[in-house]
Order: structure tokens, then C-alpha cells, then sequence
């Protein structure tokens, strides 16, 4: 691999062991995926710093990389972390949260300060904009919808891109490397819900291909990033051309040579809903929005609509005894009008979480009986990771829910 005379200083150790092993990496990785040199990017982002995800050997690295001297030399930002906070009286162990403290620490002595798992919202990437992003959610929105380039990495290799504010040159980086081989056509869906659904289907047909997805509308931003969610929770692929939102969809569909085609219909996604449909049964629930996080406009508009419907709502105590409702977002959001908003919803058990992902924190281990959320692709990983029963329902239906009963859906 060609290497610039500053490159190889940096893999010489000439600016310490840490940037020297990234490099090293990098360039290995690189050199196995037939790249030729490396490139700039100007953020980079590292997903699994969670302690339940990397857990001490996770830790040790950091820990390692921060006393050889590492510091990240671009824009860099981070995954939520396992949540800290109590569900209805219940906290993880303390030697957890010390750890996952620690990690935290760590992680800002290396230059990270922001811990999101939508990146785009703290600082958009513009198009064309090289990045090494390392969340399936946040890799399909850049690439897919402002029209950045990043591959999927690995949380390790992102971290190590950070350090020396490059990556390897190969895959979506390069314009060969953009075109879709599957074509996907969709019949029209009747409720947002569905569009999720759909999401984890098109992420099954594709694998780690890139798809043109055809026929599908979506009224809004927040529509898209549970979509491309969910494409991430069933796929390896980095990257959809959408008709209509990715930004040079036109000329990528005019160079593909489709190898494979799908016609996705109504009847089939049905279909395909049922076999998720599962029954909750009573206890403690957990009412969860924000996966991905939210932006700070969907913030307000979730928190509007949960006020609204509180104003409506007699408030009796033994209602809201076995349940809580979390918002995800990230900790710049939560602004002074965030918060009067807040203390209204505090007597009916409503937070907002910041930098958090309850996703990965083990529900079961804050005794969490069972989940309802907006979101695919946390149904998906909680009943994965936690073993706890989840279902899925839009917005509207879930706030309906959580303030009236699960016997009302
Ligand atoms: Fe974000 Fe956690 Fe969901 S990292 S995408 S809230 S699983």
C-alpha cells in the first residue's frame, strides 16, 4: 500500500505505540480488501462501548491505547452506553457501572465526548464526505441518505481510524464500490409499522449486498431511520440506493447489473409481520422510543404528543406502578424546554435517557418483564440479548398504550 511520508511516520511510532498499532491495523485490513492507500476521513465513529458488549478485554484495549499516548486526531463520536439508570427501583450492579464508568473516562481522555447512536445528528456529515462510522444504523443514513462514504467497521477499526484520522480506501469509499446488484421493488404499505418490517425483510433478501429499493415512501425522516434500522438488524450491507433519497440514485441505478430482483407485496410482508406478532404477558414493562436515538425535533414532537395525552388522562398512581416509558437521545438535547416539559411526565414515570441504549444494557437484569417499542430493531436485540419479550407498534399506538393499558391495542 502507497503510504504519504507523514503515514509512515505515524506507522513508525514517531507519534506513539497507539497511533503505530492503528496504523499497523489499518493498513493489514486494508491491504486484504485490495486497497492501494489510505484516505482522510473527518469523523469517526465507534460503536460496542458498552461493558455488556466488550466487557474487561474491551476495556483493557482502551485502556491500553490511552496509556501509549492515543488521542483521536479527527471528529470522533461513540455508541450509547449500557443505561445507568434505575427501572421502577432497579439498578445494574455497582461493579458494572464502575467498569462502564471507567470505559467513559477512558474515552474522553482519548478525545470522545459525544455518545450517540445517530452520529448524523451532532454533526451531519455533508455528501461525499469520507467517514469511518461503525453503527449499522448511522453507516446505512450516511451512505444511503446524505450521501457520505463509509464502510461498516468494526468498533475496533473505527476506533483506530479515529486515532490517526484515516481509514483504509476500498468498498463504499470508492465509486465502483456504490453500485447495487439486487433490485428490490415494493408493493405500497399501509402503516409506518409496517415500513420497519419491511426493513428487516429487504435486510434478509439482500445479506451484505447493496439493493435499489424501489416503490417505498416515507412521510418522514423518523420513518427512514427506523427503516434503515432495521435493515442493519437483518443485514451486513453499509449501504441502499433509495429511490428518490440517496443522492445520485439515478446514475447508480443506470450503471447496475442487477444480479438478483425481489418483488416485495403487501400479502407477503403480512405475512412476515405475523411471524413476530408475540404475546407479552403482564409485569413489569418497559415502553421504549428512540432506536436510533432522536433528533432533537423528534424529541420535542415525541414529548408533545406523550404531554398531550397526559393532559387527557386522569392520572392514578397504581396505573403507572409497573411501568416506565424511556426516551433515547443524546445528552445535548436535553434543553431547558426539554426539561418543564419533562417534570410534567416525571408522575407518569416518563424519562428521557441521555447517551444511553437501553437495548443493550440487559432488560432481564433490571427485571424488565417485558418491552414495547417503536422500534424493529430493538424488538429485535431485546429479545436477543435479554431473553425479554418484545412487541412492536407505532408512535401513536405505543403512547395510546402505554398511558391506557396493553389491553387497548
Ligand atoms: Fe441505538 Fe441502541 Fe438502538 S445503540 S440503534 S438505541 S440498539
Amino acid at each position: 500500500m502507497y503510504l504519504s511520508r507523514y503515514e509512515e511516520r505515524l506507522l513508525n511510532g514517531e507519534f506513539g505505540e497507539a497511533k503505530a498499532l492503528a496504523m499497523r491495523v489499518l493498513v493489514r485490513v486494508g491491504e486484504a480488501l485490495g486497497a492501494q492507500e489510505l484516505i482522510e476521513i473527518s469523523h469517526a465513529h465507534i460503536s460496542g462501548i458498552s461493558y455488556f458488549n466488550i466487557g474487561d478485554a474491551g476495556l483493557e484495549l482502551i485502556n491500553d491505547l490511552v496509556h501509549h499516548g492515543g488521542h483521536v486526531e479527527t471528529f470522533t463520536s461513540a455508541n450509547p452506553y449500557m443505561v445507568l439508570e434505575d427501572f421502577l427501583g432497579f439498578k445494574h450492579d455497582e461493579e458494572v457501572i464502575n467498569k462502564q464508568l471507567t470505559i467513559l473516562k477512558l474515552l474522553n481522555s482519548l478525545g470522545i465526548a459525544f455518545y450517540t447512536c445517530a452520529p448524523y445528528n451532532v454533526r451531519p456529515p455533508k455528501y461525499g464526505e469520507h467517514l469511518a462510522w461503525a453503527e449499522s444504523n448511522a453507516v446505512l443514513y450516511a451512505n444511503s441518505v446524505l450521501g457520505a462514504r463509509t464502510n461498516k467497521e468494526g468498533g475496533p477499526i473505527a476506533l483506530f481510524a479515529a486515532l490517526v484520522g484515516r481509514t483504509y480506501k476500498a468498498g463504499i469509499h470508492l465509486d465502483d464500490g456504490r453500485v447495487p446488484e439486487v433490485l428490490i421493488n415494493v408493493e405500497s404499505l399501509k402503516n409506518p409499522i409496517e415500513l420497519s418490517f419491511l426493513g428487516l425483510l429487504v435486510g434478509e433478501l439482500i445479506g451484505n449486498r447493496i439493493a435499489y429499493v424501489g416503490g417505498v415512501r416515507f412521510r418522514s425522516i423518523s420513518e427512514l431511520k427506523l427503516f434503515l434500522s432495521s435493515v442493519g438488524t437483518s443485514s451486513n450491507t453499509a449501504m441502499l440506493v433509495i429511490e428518490g433519497i440517496t443522492p445520485d440514485s439515478n446514475s447508480l441505478y443506470s450503471r447496475a447489473d442487477f444480479k438478483e430482483s425481489f418483488k416485495v407485496t403487501y400479502t407477503e410482508l403480512q405475512e412476515y409481520v405475523r411471524k413476530f406478532k408475540k404475546l407479552v404477558r403482564d409485569g413489569r414493562g418497559l415502553y421504549l422510543i428512540g432506536c436510533p436515538h432522536l433528533s432533537y425535533g423528534e424529541l420535542i414532537e415525541v414529548l408533545g404528543k406523550l404531554a398531550s395525552k397526559a393532559d387527557r388522562v386522569p392520572h392514578l398512581s397504581n396505573v403507572f406502578k409497573d411501568r416506565e416509558l424511556w426516551v433515547m437521545t443524546s445528552k445535548m438535547f436535553l434543553t431547558h424546554e426539554v426539561k418543564e416539559v419533562l417534570s410534567k411526565l416525571l408522575r407518569y414515570n416518563v424519562k428521557v435517557l441521555t447517551d444511553c441504549c437501553a437495548v443493550v444494557s440487559r432488560l432481564d437484569k433490571l427485571r424488565v418483564d417485558y418491552v414495547v417499542t417503536n422500534s424493529i430493531k430493538a424488538l429485535s436485540y431485546v429479545s436477543r440479548l435479554s431473553r425479554v419479550p418484545a412487541i412492536a407498534m407505532e408512535l401513536d399506538d405505543l403512547i395510546n398504550t402505554y398511558f391506557l393499558g396493553l389491553d387497548v391495542r
